[in-house]
C-alpha cells in the first residue's frame, strides 16, 4: 500500500496553485476596477436613497436652492437631459411634481404609472429595468412597493436614483419638501415641537421626516393607536442621536395644544395584510376644526396627502392648514433635489441666465 500518491499530491498542489493565482487575478481585477470607479466622477453615484445620508448643511443647501426656484422655477437649466419616472406604485403629487419640476427646468420626461403595461408583467426583473432604463435617461426616479428596492437600484446603476418611496421605509424627496415647509412656516427648523399623528407604522414619510430631524433639536410626540405604534427601530434611532420622543394613545384638544407642527397621516390600507385591522382602525383619529382652538398661533397642519378621513373638511378653511401650500413646495424641492443629483451647484442656479 503507497503511503503517499506522489502523482495525486501533486495534482492537489497544482490545483491550489491555480485557485489562488484565480483568486488573486480576481482580486485584483475587482479592486482594479472599483478603484476607476470611485476615482472618476463621471461615474460617482449621487443618488438620493435616504434622508439620512445627508448632513445638517447638505440639508440646509438644498433648502436654499428651494427657496431659489420658488423665486423662479422656469429655469432652462436641464436642456437636453431625459428625467425617467418609475413608479411601480400609485402616485399623483410625488410623480406629477417631478415631473413639472423637470419639464421646467428644460428637462424631457419619459417613464411609466402602470407596470402592468410594462415588461415587468412579462418577468423581467428590476435590475434588468433599472440597466435598460440607464441607457435613456439621465436620473431615474422611483417609486416601489418593496423597501430596499431604491438602495438596490442604486447599486446596479450610475446613474442616480431618486428614492420616490419605496414600501413603508422612506420617501426622501417628500422629506426636503416638509423640511421646506416647516422652514418657512416656523422661520427655523430648530427645537420645535413636532407632533406625528396616524399611521406611524407604514407611514414611510414620517420615518424619513424623523431621521432628518435629527440635526434640529426637535421634541416628537408620536400618537398612535397600539397597532400603528411608531417601530421600534425609529425610537431606537432616536435614543441613539439623543431625540425626545413621548408617546400617546389619545389625540384631542389638550394633547396638541404645545404642537408647533401637527404632522397629520393616512392609515395606510395598502400596507395591511389583514383588511380587518384596517377597518378598526381607519378612522381612530380624526382632527377637527373645533380641536384647534387653543392651539399655538405659529401651529401649522401638515400631511404628505392623500387625505382620507383623518382631516375634516372644516379645517381645510383654518389658517393653521398648511398642507396644499406643502404640496406646492414639492416642486420647488423636487427642482432642488433634482440638479443636485446631476451636479449642479447653487451657484449654477443663481448665477442662470433668466
Ligand atoms: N405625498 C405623496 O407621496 O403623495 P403621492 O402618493 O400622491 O405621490
Amino acid at each position: 500500500m503507497k503511503i503517499f500518491d506522489m502523482e495525486a499530491v501533486s495534482n492537489k498542489v497544482r490545483r491550489n496553485i491555480f485557485r489562488t493565482f484565480f483568486f488573486l487575478y480576481f482580486f485584483y481585477t475587482f479592486t482594479r476596477l472599483k478603484s476607476e470607479h470611485n476615482n472618476n466622477p463621471d461615474m460617482e453615484n449621487r443618488s438620493l436613497v435616504t434622508i439620512a445620508e445627508h448632513s445638517k448643511e447638505k440639508i440646509l443647501y438644498l433648502l436654499e436652492m428651494a427657496r431659489e426656484f420658488e423665486k423662479n422655477p422656469n429655469r432652462k437649466i436641464l436642456d437636453g437631459k431625459v428625467v425617467a419616472t418609475l413608479f411601480f406604485e400609485p402616485s399623483t403629487r410625488t410623480r406629477l411634481s417631478f415631473e413639472t419640476a423637470a419639464n421646467r427646468l428644460g428637462a424631457r420626461v419619459i417613464g411609466f404609472t402602470d407596470p402592468k403595461a410594462t415588461s415587468s408583467s412579462k418577468g423581467e426583473t428590476l435590475k434588468d429595468t433599472i440597466i435598460m432604463v440607464s441607457n435613456y435617461a439621465d436620473i431615474i426616479v422611483m417609486r416601489h412597493y418593496l423597501e430596499g428596492a431604491a438602495r438596490y437600484a442604486s447599486e446596479v446603476t450610475n446613474v442616480p436614483i431618486v428614492n420616490a418611496g419605496d414600501g413603508s421605509n422612506q420617501h426622501p424627496s417628500q422629506t426636503m419638501l416638509d423640511l421646506y415647509s416647516i422652514y418657512k412656516t416656523q422661520g427655523t427648523l430648530e427645537n420645535l415641537n413636532i407632533y406625528m399623528v396616524g399611521d406611524l407604522k407604514y407611514g414611510r414619510t414620517v420615518h424619513s421626516l424623523l431621521m432628518a430631524m435629527r440635526h434640529f433639536n426637535p421634541t416628537f410626540h408620536f400618537i398612535a393607536p397600539e397597532e400603528l405604534k411608531m417601530p421600534e427601530e425609529y425610537k431606537l434611532y432616536c435614543r441613539e442621536h439623543g431625540l425626545k420622543y413621548i408617546e400617546h394613545t389619545e389625540f384631542d384638544e389638550n394633547v396638541i395644544a404645545e404642537a408647533d407642527i401637527l404632522y397629520m397621516t393616512r392609515v395606510q390600507r395598502e400596507r395591511f395584510t389583514d383588511l380587518m385591522e384596517y377597518e378598526r382602525v381607519k378612522d381612530i383619529y380624526i382632527l377637527r376644526n373645533e380641536m384647534l382652538k387653543n392651539t399655538r398661533p405659529n401651529l401649522r397642519i401638515l400631511h404628505p396627502l392623500p387625505r382620507v378621513n383623518e382631516i375634516a373638511y372644516d379645517v381645510d378653511e383654518n389658517p393653521k392648514a398648511y398642507y396644499f401650500q406643502q404640496a406646492q413646495n414639492g416642486l420647488y424641492a423636487r427642482q432642488a433635489i433634482l440638479c443636485d443629483v446631476l451636479g449642479i451647484t447653487l451657484d449654477d442656479v443663481k448665477s442662470d441666465e433668466l
